[in-house]
């Protein structure tokens, strides 16, 4: 069964003296994910929302074997991100922003060099690429070194490149953050498409016109903590007025008089 079991994971790092003047802050310690628990079911988008810092990055990570929970586990799948982390990376996909394209190298490059780490057959890498290039708009823009190409254009073949095994699952962190409304729409378009191909979607964002547009349940996280957990109709019922954004607001207000509490 392709679903995706978060299970009361905990990730806690060590902040620097840099960060600690960053975060405004005397503890040596941050706790990202505070025992965060929630399932995704295939043909489903499960939205994470939450203001900048919450730990939406940090969980993704840890569900894309990027980095390790300190307690808990997640299953994708059939298997265990701890025990079996080799088998999650095969079925699959991790957008994020945060990652840069090598200036130097051609997205014909590109796509075929992560198919090739990912074990993908040779006749089956040219014919899948041929589909999302023509997919994405990239296939006139092949052979054009990356550093030549825009942020839109980019972000369109790192996309492409974390599709090159044809995953089960999709995580992608704030997928449309800084992108222009064309290249949002390419991406959230396809993430449609991936839920009616019956995937396994999950998205971060702390966008709220993101989650209402395109999540069928979400998870509020706040300081490392789900807040509210849901179906997006469910979670609006939470709301004094029915909006999602008088209760993601509520909750933001309770953690901040928490700090200065
Ligand atoms: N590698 C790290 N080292 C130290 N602190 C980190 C690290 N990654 C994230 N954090 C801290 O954990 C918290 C959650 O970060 P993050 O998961 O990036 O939040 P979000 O993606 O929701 O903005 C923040 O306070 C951030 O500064
Ligand atoms: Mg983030």
């Amino acid at each position: 069964m392709n679903t995706l079991q978060v299970e009361n994971i905990r990730k806690t790092f060590r902040l620097s003296k840099k960060q600690r003047k960053i975060e405004q802050t005397d503890l040596k310690k941050k706790v990202a994910v505070d025992d965060v628990s929630f399932t995704a079911n295939p043909g489903e988008i499960f939205g994470l929302l939450g203001p900048n810092g919450a730990g939406k990055t940090t969980a993704l990570r840890c569900i894309a074997t990027l980095i390790k929970p300190d307690q808990g586990d997640v299953y994708v799948g059939d298997y265990s991100v701890l025990k079996e982390s080799s088998e999650v990376r095969k079925n699959i996909a991790f957008l994020t922003n945060e990652l840069k394209l090598e200036d130097h190298f051609t997205p014909n490059y590109l796509y075929r060099y992560f198919s090739r780490l990912h074990g993908v057959d040779e006749t089956v890498i040219e014919e899948r690429k041929e589909r999302l290039f023509k997919r994405f708009g990239i296939d006139r823009f092949a052979e054009v070194k990356v550093a030549d190409l825009s942020t839109g254009m980019k972000q369109k073949i790192s996309l492409a490149i974390s599709l090159v095994h044809d995953p089960n699952f999709i995580v992608f962190d704030e997928p449309t953050n800084g992108l222009d409304v064309l290249t949002a729409k390419t991406v959230t378009d396809y993430l449609v498409e991936m839920r009616e191909q019956g995937k396994t979607v999950i998205l971060s964002t702390h966008i709220l016109s993101v989650v209402e547009k395109l999540c069928d349940r979400v998870g509020i996280i706040i300081d490392g903590k789900l807040k509210a957990y849901d179906t997006l109709e469910n979670v609006k019922k939470q709301s004094s007025d029915g909006e999602l954004e008088t209760l993601f607001f509520d909750f933001v207000k309770e953690s901040l008089g928490e700090d200065h509490a």
